[in-house]
């Protein structure tokens, strides 16, 4: 007479084959309307926000695609270790931890199109086409990174290395960074590097989007240090100091037309005052009203495994070397190569 639903917190099986088993057993028994697979990223208030900035103005959506955007940055920065959950760790590693569901699930809602209406299955229906549109990950030498981070320092305090953490053996392969350069094979993107990074034992935590656009056409003013004026930077600021940054050239009040960078800043502190919601009180609550938007289907769960499973099995085959990175460092050369071979740099967060 009531009703049943089924709530999974993620990782949801810890490969293609795995996800397809679970999903199989579990659709013995239940119909994918009452399956609510947990990605708590989305109950963030921040990352809903995302689609809110997007769709529900009428200024920045004119511009997010290839014709204006050079490349979209997704950062997801933990100063903690693993917390003492080195047996789920060592087990799991940063890519099936955090970039097979939350990075990608960033990914997606900064990538899709426009919905309609944000009822029923919309969102979930363009992002799952944004999935299927990522380009299979061939070259795991040349887009993918991963490292673990040795002892180091956080905050001025000495940090083990991951293979001192309890419950980690000391020739553990297991990695707590991981960078990556996707591109989407879509009119919208095509061209357009995103690049993802997470890790444990960073200089702070902070998650963030960073869209870097296109310079102006034509170089009229010099910045004030002699370069050409640095592009206009769109930060959206997920955690914590939540908020969103626009960064523009301003003339630097004098007879010369120097430019220098200068930003707009929103803070949802300032502006609104109250605590959010947290991302798991939202979620049960929709799953406890049957609302499944802010939950991850199947489709979009199978296309990431698919996007992944090769490159673990090519990590598991020897392809590409676990680098190392000291605890409290932005992670290792590696990450800062794969954009610098593009001619880029990560955002300074
Ligand atoms: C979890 C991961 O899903 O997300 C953890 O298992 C990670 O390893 C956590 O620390 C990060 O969540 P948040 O909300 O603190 O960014």
């Amino acid at each position: 007479g009531g009703w049943s639903r089924l709530v999974i917190e993620k990782p949801y099986g810890r490969d293609l084959p795995s996800a397809r088993e679970l999903d199989a057993s579990v659709r013995m028994v239940f119909r994918e309307r009452q399956i609510f697979r947990i990605d708590h990223y989305l109950g963030k208030e921040t990352v809903q926000n995302i689609l809110v900035f997007r769709f529900g103005n009428g200024i920045f959506e004119p511009l997010w695609n290839r014709g204006y955007v050079d490349n979209v940055q997704i950062s997801v920065a933990e100063s903690v270790g693993i917390e003492g959950r080195g047996g789920y760790y060592e087990a799991s590693g940063a890519l099936r931890d955090m970039v097979q569901n939350h990075l990608l699930q960033v990914l997606a809602l900064v990538a899709m199109e426009p919905v309609a209406s944000f009822s029923g299955d919309s969102v979930r229906e363009e992002k799952a086409k944004i999935f299927q549109s990522i380009r299979p990950i061939e070259d795991v030498m040349a887009d993918t990174v991963r490292a673990q981070y040795t002892a180091g320092a956080i905050l001025g305090e000495a940090v083990p290395g991951y293979r001192g953490e309890p419950g980690i053996p000391a020739d553990s392969r297991t990695e707590t960074f991981v960078a990556l350069r996707l591109l989407i094979d879509n009119w919208r993107w095509a061209g357009v590097p995103f690049y993802l990074r997470t890790g444990k034992r960073l200089p702070k935590r902070a998650t963030e989007v960073a869209i870097t656009f296109k310079h102006a056409p034509l170089p009229l003013f010099g910045e004030i240090s002699g370069d050409n004026p640095a592009p206009n930077l769109l930060v959206l600021r997920i955690q914590p100091d939540e908020g969103i940054s626009l960064r523009f050239g301003a003339k630097v009040p004098g007879t010369r037309a120097d430019v220098r960078p200068v930003h707009m800043d929103f803070r949802y502190g300032s502006a609104f005052g109250v605590e959010a919601p947290e991302a798991y009180e939202r979620l049960l609550l929709d799953a406890m009203l049957g609302d499944p938007t802010l939950f991850t289907r199947w489709d979009s769960v199978e296309a990431a495994w698919s996007l992944l499973t090769p490159v673990l099995r090519a990590w598991d085959g020897g392809a590409l070397p676990l680098q190392s990175y000291e605890a409290g460092t932005w992670g290792p050369d590696a990450a800062a190569q794969l954009l610098e071979r593009d001619g880029r740099l990560w955002h300074r967060m």
